[in-house]
């Protein structure tokens, strides 16, 4: 495989029980790129996140990360192996708080020459947790409260904030700023450009037009659980009005009308 592609996934496809929410999606996303994905609700959309992730297994197909077959037993194995996820339904630790919940998996430590008893560096994930909030904009009057008392937007923000402390081998966002206020909207979009600076690909799930135009270089349109087209949206050809015609059904790529 080339090796500039970060992930790829052929056949991609899970069925619960008799609905075929994701059916053959055959995806490709290269280095530092930054694609989304749309389509209307029930699209599949997040069904192909959980199967990449490990949330759920796949009913069939392949998928590779940097080359490797993987096939994740579970979400903090996706992390492990450079996935960062933002996911729709936010996969946070309820009981425990906002520092916790980023370094959760990733915690830091001090005095590691006592090995099993080396000690967790509270005030280094504090600080890094203050950092991280303060990219996102929102306003969390305490950090030390725990997710369970917090508000859709800034749960939102703290999963965020985790993206924009670690640097992943590839970040997925669902829907990162559907419960977003406008300045946290804008700040969240920041955070998208600076990974994109960065060289970090990304793969951005949206329902907001503007903000996908303005944000990526590449859409892939889900419809009915299958991907019925891959618009290059970097030369301008492309227009908003045409998303909504694959969106809809409208219209489909000749190269996935016969799976259409
Ligand atoms: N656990 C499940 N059991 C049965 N059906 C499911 C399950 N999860 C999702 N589905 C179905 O699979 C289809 C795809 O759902 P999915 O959540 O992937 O849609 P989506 O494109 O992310 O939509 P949205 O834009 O609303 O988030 C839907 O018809 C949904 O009802
Ligand atoms: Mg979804």
């Amino acid at each position: 495989m080339e090796n500039d592609i970060v992930l790829k996934t052929e056949d991609l496809t899970k069925h619960y029980g008799g609905v075929q929410a994701l059916e053959g999606a055959n995806f490709e996303l290269k280095k530092g790129e930054h694609v989304a994905i749309m389509g209307d609700n029930g699209a599949g959309k997040s069904t192909f996140v959980r199967q990449i992730t490990g949330v759920e297994q796949r009913t069939r197909g392949t998928v590779w990360l940097y080359g490797e077959n993987v096939a994740f037993g579970g979400p903090l194995d996706a992390r492990e192996a450079g996935i960062e996820t933002v996911f729709q339904t936010l996969a946070l630790a309820d009981d425990l708080d906002v520092p916790d919940n980023l370094f959760l998996g990733r915690e830091k430590t001090r005095l590691d020459w006592l090995g099993p008893f080396r000690l967790l560096d509270y005030k280094a994930m504090r600080r890094a947790t203050i950092e991280g909030l303060e990219k996102t904009a929102v306003k969390i009057p305490n950090i030390r409260n725990t997710i369970r008392n917090m508000s859709g937007g800034q749960r939102q923000c703290v999963a965020i904030a985790r993206t924009a402390t670690f640097h992943s081998r590839l970040t997925i966002m669902d829907e990162p700023t559907a419960a977003l206020g406008v300045q946290e909207t804008a700040q969240v979009e920041n955070i998208i450009r600076t990974l994109k600076e960065q060289g970090e690909p990304l793969i951005l799930i949206s329902h907001n037009m503007r903000q996908v135009f303005d944000l990526v270089d590449r859409i892939v349109v889900f419809r009915r659980g299958r991907i019925c087209a891959n618009l290059d949206i970097k030369n301008g050809d492309i227009t908003g009005e045409d998303v909504v015609a694959y969106i809809t059904g409208a219209k489909t790529q000749p190269e996935y009308q016969e799976a259409a």
